[in-house]
């Protein structure tokens, strides 16, 4: 970690107002932000830590804990409750044998609830990576991750 964040803070030590373009770089090199490089920019940059803090967690580009590289949101607000998201959830932990925001070993996939993704009428909604997928159900999401883990094999065999 410590080569890739040297190479994000050349020339930009001791440069406060670089701490959102640091912040992207540290997103896009490590998929979040661990709270090591924070402090690291904190020290570095010459801001408060709670300051970086702050704009971390500010800005819903940034994520503060390690996930998947499919990362694939569940809405639990309650219109999509009713409509039996929880069933979503179970599907996901089944499925994928993971508890919400643990990350597979393969690094592929993390999932997660959130309140509310601003589509009630079409619910359940799930997003993967920010894609929606509405009225979902149990059979429709094992099919999406399925699909999903299909695509990664067929990538891996084309590599190969
Ligand atoms: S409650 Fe699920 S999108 Fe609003």
């Amino acid at each position: 970690m410590q080569t890739a964040l040297e190479q994000i803070l050349k020339g930009r030590r001791s440069q406060p107002h670089q701490v959102i373009e640091v912040l992207h770089d540290i997103q896009d090199s490590f998929g979040y932000i661990p709270e090591e490089a924070m402090r690291t920019v904190s020290k570095e940059l010459g801001v408060p830590l709670i300051e970086v803090y702050r704009v971390a967690s500010f800005y819903k580009a940034f994520k503060l804990t390690k996930q998947g590289k499919y990362l694939i949101t569940i809405c639990m607000g309650t219109a999509c409750h009713v409509r039996g998201a929880k069933l979503l959830m179970d599907q996901a932990a089944t499925q994928l044998g993971l508890k919400p925001n643990d990350v597979s070993d393969d690094g592929l996939f993390s999932y997660q609830h959130v309140n509310c993704l601003g589509a009630c009428a079409l619910g359940p909604i799930v997003t993967v990576n920010g894609t929606y997928y509405h009225h979902m159900n149990p059979a429709k999401l094992r099919r999406l991750i399925k699909s999903l883990k299909q695509a990664e094999e067929g990538s891996k065999n084309e590599e190969n």
